[in-house]
């Protein structure tokens, strides 16, 4: 099974968005024929109803059986998460096939930097998780500081409830982007993975865009970064 993992397109007018890394990346994304796109919030820069439009047109060249699209604190500014709604629904939800589980969370709040998972969804996540199955968790902001961003800022405000609960679940992979910045935690067996930017100048740390692309057979978890129209590296040589 591969699994590709992207976020932080940064759709706007202005020149800080990179339409043609997006344009590369969504080629290279297809010829990889992955089995799962995650695309994890950031998909505008400002919530606007016509970034939003060139974001879905992009996503919708992704030839894939399915796609997962949450929320990011940049899709709810200026209400943006009414234009989010309607073109891509709710940025909640689950879903389930023989091979793996996705429960997907909007840590997003209106006009607010910091995510929030909040008792609800902490509750769907606890209700969702199926023992048994290969656990996605699917988030925009990040559970845990990520190295190489500068002050540490943003992150889930709840994040102990959350990896409390995430300690006792196991989930098999928790996806993450907002820091603009790949990187890999493994903590407690879980795989924390979270993606750079794949089409914005504000990078933070490794100055590329990218993605990740995760490869699963027979169980064993490998991940790996892609810069986009580079090369693949391995996460411990990030470090
Ligand atoms: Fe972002
Ligand atoms: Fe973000």
């Amino acid at each position: 099974m591969i699994i590709v993992q992207m976020s932080d397109l940064h759709c706007t007018s202005g020149p800080s968005f990179l339409r043609e890394k997006l344009t590369t990346a969504m080629n290279e994304i297809n010829r990889l024929n992955p089995d799962l796109v995650v695309i994890a919030g950031d998909l505008t820069d400002m919530g606007f109803k016509t970034e939003f439009e060139e974001a879905k047109r992009f996503i919708d060249q992704i030839k894939c059986p399915r796609k997962i699209v949450t929320m990011g604190n940049h899709d709810s500014l200026y209400t943006g998460y009414i234009h989010y709604e309607s073109l891509f629904g709710p940025p909640s939800g689950t879903f389930e096939n023989q091979k793996y589980r996705v429960i997907y969370v909007n840590t997003a709040r209106p006009d607010k930097d910091e995510g929030r998972v909040g008792r609800d969804q902490i509750q769907f996540i606890k209700e969702n998780f199926t023992k048994g199955k290969f656990n996605i968790l699917v988030m925009h902001h990040h559970l845990i500081p990520v190295p190489d961003t500068g002050l540490e800022a943003a992150m889930v405000e709840d994040a102990g409830d959350v990896l409390k609960l995430l300690s006792k679940l196991s989930p098999d992979l928790v996806l993450s982007g907002h820091r603009h910045r790949p990187w890999l935690w493994k903590l407690n067996d879980i795989n924390f993975l979270f993606s750079g930017a794949i089409s914005t100048m504000r990078l933070r740390g490794f100055f590329e865009n990218s993605y990740n692309v995760i490869k699963i057979e027979n169980g064993k978890i490998e991940p790996r970064l892609k810069v986009v129209g580079g090369s693949f590296t391995d996460f411990p040589k990030l470090t």
